[in-house]
Formats: C-alpha cells, sequence, structure tokens
C-alpha cells in the first residue's frame, strides 16, 4: 500500500499493510492478527511528524478513533479525547466551549494521540502543561494502561513514548483545561504581534488569532508544499558550551534552560551555513524557515533524508553540534 497521501513530506513509500482503525477497544483483536503480530508494525497519526526514508517494513496502523468527553466540568475541566482527533481542531473546540490554556498550541498538524508522544510545544507552551494522563494499549505486558503525567516523563519534545518507541500505542488522552488562566504572552513575537492588532486587554481567542499570524507569516502550510514542521530539535547545551560558543558569534540567540543549560537556535545554526533556501532536485530547506525539510514535488524519501544529513555535517562541522531529528525517521540510522 502506498504511503504517499499519509504523510505531509509527501514522500511515496510503501508498507506491507495497512491498517485504520476506527474502534480503540478493537485494537487487541486486530494487533492478534497473524500478518500483524509478525511484522513490526508502525502506529501513524496525520503523519505529520515522519519521514519516510525508506520503504515500511511491516504494517502501517492509522489510528482514525474520533471522540471528545467532558468528564467533569467546573474552574477546571477534565477531558478525554481519542487519539485520532485532530489536535487543531480540539484547540478550536476547547476554545469555543471557553476553555483557556491551549490557545499558543493552535496550527499544529497532527492528532491528539501524537501530541504527547514528542510533547508538542510552541510559543512558550508545552502540551505536558494539560495532560493528566495518557491511555495507551502496553504491548509488553499487553493490557491497557493509563499512565499519569509524571509516568510520562515529559521533557522538550520527548517523553516515554519516545524512549521506548514499539511499547506503547495511545489510544485517548486526559487533559485537564481551566476556565481561567494566565496568558502566556512572553514568547517572542506575540507581545508585539497583539499590538499590531491594536489588542490591549488579550483573551485566549486573541492570543490564538496571533499565534495563527506569526506561523502562517513562518512556517509553510504542509497542504502547499510537504514538510514536517522542524525538521531538527532545537539542540540543549551545557553553560560551558554555550559560554564558549557566544565567545566566537556574539549574535547567536541562546535560551537559558532550568537545569543551568541552554537552549540553541537550530535554525540560526543551519542559517549561519548557509543551507536555508538550499534545494538538490525537489529536496530542499525552506527559504522561509530554515528549520523546515520540504518536498518540492517528487523528492523521494531517501533524497530528503540525504539532505537533511548534509545539514547536520555542515553544522556539525562548524559549531561541533550534531542536530538531532524532531521527526520519526524511518527506514535510516540517524546516528550518523
Ligand atoms: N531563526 C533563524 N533563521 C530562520 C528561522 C529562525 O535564524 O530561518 C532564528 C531566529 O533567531 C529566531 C529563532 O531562530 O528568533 C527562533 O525561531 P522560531 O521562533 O521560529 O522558533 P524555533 O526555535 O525555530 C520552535 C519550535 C516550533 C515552534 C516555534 C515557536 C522546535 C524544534 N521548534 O521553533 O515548533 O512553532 O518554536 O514556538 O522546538 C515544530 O516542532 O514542528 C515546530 C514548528
Amino acid at each position: 500500500a502506498s504511503l504517499a497521501g499519509r504523510n505531509t513530506l509527501r514522500v511515496d513509500a510503501r508498507a506491507h499493510w495497512l491498517l485504520e482503525l476506527l474502534d480503540a477497544a478493537r485494537l487487541p483483536e486486530v494487533l492478534a492478527l497473524p500478518a500483524i503480530a509478525q511484522s513490526p508494525l508502525l502506529v501513524l497519526g496525520e503523519g505529520s511528524n515522519v519521514l519516510f526514508a525508506g520503504d515500511v517494513d511491516g504494517a502501517v496502523l492509522t489510528m482514525a478513533t474520533r471522540g471528545v468527553l467532558v468528564e467533569e466540568d467546573g474552574d477546571v475541566a477534565r477531558i478525554a479525547v481519542a487519539a485520532g482527533e485532530r489536535w487543531d481542531d480540539f484547540v478550536r473546540w476547547s476554545l469555543s466551549q471557553g476553555f483557556a490554556g491551549l490557545e499558543n498550541l493552535i496550527l499544529i498538524p497532527g492528532t491528539v494521540g501524537a501530541a504527547p508522544i514528542q510533547n508538542i510545544g510552541a510559543y512558550g507552551v508545552e502540551v505536558a502543561e494539560f495532560i493528566e494522563a495518557v491511555e495507551a494499549w502496553d504491548r509488553t505486558t499487553k493490557q491497557v494502561v493509563s499512565l499519569d503525567k509524571a509516568a510520562c516523563a515529559f521533557a522538550y519534545r520527548d517523553s516515554l513514548f519516545k524512549r521506548e518507541p514499539d511499547r506503547y500505542i495511545v489510544t485517548a488522552v486526559r487533559f485537564a483545561l481551566p476556565r481561567q488562566r494566565e496568558l502566556r504572552l512572553d514568547y517572542a513575537g506575540i507581545g508585539d504581534q497583539l499590538k499590531r492588532m491594536g489588542i490591549a486587554t488579550p483573551t485566549p481567542f486573541h492570543v490564538a488569532e496571533a499565534v495563527v499570524h506569526l506561523r502562517t507569516r513562518k512556517l509553510p502550510d504542509p497542504a502547499v508544499i510537504g514538510n514536517a514542521g522542524s525538521f531538527f530539535k532545537n539542540p540543549l547545551v551545557d553553560a560551558e558550551t554555550a559560554a564558549a560558543l557566544q565567545r566566537e558569534y556574539p549574535d547567536m540567540p541562546q535560551w537559558p534552560t532550568p537545569d543551568g543549560g541552554c537552549k540553541l537556535s537550530a535554525a540560526w545554526l543551519i542559517e549561519t551555513c548557509g543551507f536555508k533556501g538550499l534545494r538538490e532536485g525537489d529536496a530542499g530547506i525552506s527559504n522561509r524557515h530554515a528549520l523546515v525539510l520540504v518536498n518540492h514535488g517528487r523528492a523521494r524519501g531517501d533524497q530528503l533524508w540525504a539532505l537533511a544529513q548534509e545539514v547536520r555535517r555542515g553544522v556539525q562541522a562548524r559549531f561541533g553540534i550534531l542536530l538531532q531529528p524532531e521527526p520519526k525517521v524511518i527506514g535510516a540510522s540517524i546516528d550518523a
């Protein structure tokens, strides 16, 4: 089966089997099917955070389960959401219901079930802040588990689900969303954007609108040109490394982290190496944002990965930092 329409980088990779799951309760039964039980399994949401560098050796399971249930309402609402719901639809629904918190995370592609896996984040907010528990099928113990926030071990673009990649299949996410919350406007750009919009006392809706403006200005739309958002994580380095780099490159952006280290801007490192807008065949680095790998048309997955590797090697040679891919890369080793 072709996966071309199932990944936002629009790579025409193949899988032996393609299954779409509409009912989470039938997961054990599906996983027990001989063809599935005996081959590797890749779980996919909207395919907005994956690069198929090669074909999939085995089956692909798409989570297409639906449902949003408000289990408790009050100052804080408890809401259970099926893994297959679209993240952006859920954000917009939550705002329309008067819940606050997710406004900074509007317009992120992908599904609700994928959100905790890489702990999606943007504009100073990470989804982990609003997650109470993640419901999953544990493929090791073969049972349904409910993992509370601590068990999920959330960190910057990281979680238990990334560290134990083939163990859990996320079936639903439980959120706790407040009715009232201090708005998060400290992230560069939001305050200025609100000013440009003439908003003095912003509501969550205004913040969402500001984020939509910022994202559409900076990030290429996957509906127009194939991409998977940021292709690399912003590297975390210790204080000494950060200070040494700052001496050599005084205008390098750096953000201190709570553990005393620093987060660097992968986009800046890439742009400084001259890779922004680079194109080899149909594989490219966006000319709008240096962190975005784009498919100009018919690039194959191995061509996109080769370009990403060229960028990694260039950044490593100049700055001594090996960038790590943010999306899941299938069919290639990422250590090299
Ligand atoms: N910059 C460049 N060149 C560029 C773009 C950016 O030098 O082409 C520098 C600028 O100095 C800018 C800084 O990078 O101030 C930060 O850029 P931006 O605000 O766009 O954020 P980012 O660190 O590149 C991260 C997330 C994005 C998220 C934005 C906004 C990661 C890997 N990416 O990008 O998330 O939308 O912050 O909060 O953490 C994603 O994960 O797919 C994604 C798009």
